[in-house]
């Protein structure tokens, strides 16, 4: 019996399936599974042709990299575009991403490179209002609206190679060479694939949009991840102005910078010091509040760490994170209850990163437990006090990495004292700050909880004491 052919598509992750089903088995996404005819059409078939193989050792040159001159993208693409790379931008729809690219591509042709910006989803003259608004309506960008990615690679293999080319976005191309509807992960794959070729061919940096799609619809940037030199994604909270832009995979560069943008009435303003940006609407003197002292790529910066410990009505109490990871949060609670004698299972917890932040690193572990600490006493933290470290399942409050960064960055924005992991004291000498060592998790929760409100005391073994 003939194999059957696998016509089904996860329009979310791009696995192959022989019949539909309601979930996707690769993914777990449900409701994305789409006939779309053979994945492979078999060609014409040929003999394969010689070519010339190289040894490893020869002539290298340095990835041709142009900067923008837009300083957060640079640094986050590691310097600027390589010639002749791909770069893919997701983000939710609505988020930025057009908005950024418009001006990426008005700071290329400002220096005189050829920036040409292809709209699938919009107008020329809607492109062309947007730029108006940004205060770019001279720049040199080459504007098109076009969806043929058969017209666009003719079109633009004639005249100088641009240096830059922006799909916007990649789910409203379409390509001959595959059968299938646009926006469908056959498509996508298809047109992503030409333009790629099109990218190592002439050598221009080609910037492809993919929206994020909860519901499957259209498929996904995730189907194209592969295939591309560099994955960034474009984030923020709804209700935030700030936009973190975060490398995912880039094989010419660092995959952990971050760019941290405002979205303002004019465009996306670049946030230099983003430090002050997210500490700049803090409530001092509240209970359950903590400044992490964080480092995000090469970049120091200060977050405050927002947590709310309540007592549950729930069988469950309900632990909810907004900005950091669950498990580790889960962690920290249980050090605290095991090794601090902090009773947790009664209460509900809530953590928040303030500014809509994201961060991964475990060096947050000491500012959430003073955090969850603080409010659960109703102790207020010190204002100016900083806190990092990372707590290990045995209590103990371990050294992490780049201390004097960390600390020299807290001077820099008024803070005097710092509470930092024992073992890092060395680093730490010519810090200027007031700095309390930590060995043990135990000794800050009860140095927190004895500053507390005496109703709220905590008493070890006990959790709250009764009033
Ligand atoms: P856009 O770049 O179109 O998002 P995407 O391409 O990711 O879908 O940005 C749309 C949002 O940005 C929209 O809600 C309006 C807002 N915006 C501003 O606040 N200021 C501006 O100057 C511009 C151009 C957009
Ligand atoms: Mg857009």
């Amino acid at each position: 019996m003939p194999a059957r052919a696998q016509n089904f598509l996860c329009q979310s992750c791009g696995a192959a399936s022989t019949r539909w089903a309601g979930r996707c088995e690769a993914c777990g996404a449900w409701n994305t599974l789409v006939e779309e005819g053979a994945a492979t059409s078999p060609r014409s078939a040929r003999k394969g042709r010689l070519f010339a193989i190289e040894p490893l050792k020869g002539a290298t040159h340095e990835a041709p990299r142009l900067a923008s001159g837009v300083a957060e993208f640079d640094r986050v693409t590691g310097g600027g575009l390589v010639r002749g790379s791909v770069l893919l931008l997701g983000g939710d729809p609505g988020i930025g991403k057009s908005t950024l690219l418009i001006e990426v591509a008005a700071a290329y042709a400002r220096n005189r490179h050829r920036a040409v910006y292809i709209s699938g989803e919009e107008a020329v003259a809607q492109v062309r209002l947007r730029a108006e608004r940004l205060g770019l309506g001279d720049a040199a960008v080459e504007l098109a609206a076009e969806t043929s990615v058969e017209d666009i690679v003719t079109t633009l293999s004639q005249g100088s190679t641009p240096r830059l080319l922006v799909i916007d976005s990649i789910q409203t191309m379409w390509t001959q060479t595959v059968e299938a509807a646009p926006g469908t992960v056959t498509q996508v794959r298809g047109s992503a694939g030409e333009l790629i070729r099109f990218a190592k061919r002439t050598g221009a940096a080609v910037i492809l949009v993919g929206h994020v799609t909860k519901d499957g619809q259209i498929a996904g940037p995730r189907v194209v991840e592969h295939m591309v030199d560099a994955v960034l994604s474009f984030e923020g909270e709804g209700s935030q102005q700030f936009r973190i832009l975060r490398a995912i995979k880039n094989r010419f560069g660092p995959t952990d910078e971050i760019g941290v943008f405002e979205m303002t009435g004019t465009g996306l303003r670049e946030v230099p010091n983003p430090s002050e940006l997210f500490l700049s609407e803090r409530e001092l003197g509240s209970p359950g509040t903590a400044v992490f002292a964080g480092i995000e790529g090469t970049r120091p910066l200060l977050v405050e760490i927002q947590a709310l410990v309540a007592p549950t009505t729930l069988g469950t109490p309900r632990r909810a994170v907004v900005g950091w990871d669950p498990n580790r949060l889960s962690m920290v609670l249980a050090v605290l209850e095991a090794h601090c004698g902090v009773r947790l299972s009664g209460h509900d917890v809530y953590l928040n990163v303030a500014g809509g932040l994201r961060i991964q690193e475990p060096a947050a572990d000491v500012a959430t437990a003073a955090a969850l600490v603080s409010s659960l006493a109703r102790a207020p933290l010190p204002s100016d006090a900083v806190y990092f470290g990372e707590i290990s399942l045995s209590g103990a409050v371990r050294p992490v990495a780049q201390t004097a960064a960390r600390l020299k960055e807290a001077q820099k924005l008024g803070f005097t004292r710092a509470i930092v992991p024992e073992a890092a004291r060395a680093e730490t000498l010519d810090s200027g700050l007031a700095l309390t060592t930590v060995g043990v998790l135990v000794n800050l929760v009860s140095e927190i909880a004895a500053r507390g409100d005496k109703s709220h005391r905590l008493e070890r073994g006990r959790g709250v004491a009764a009033e």
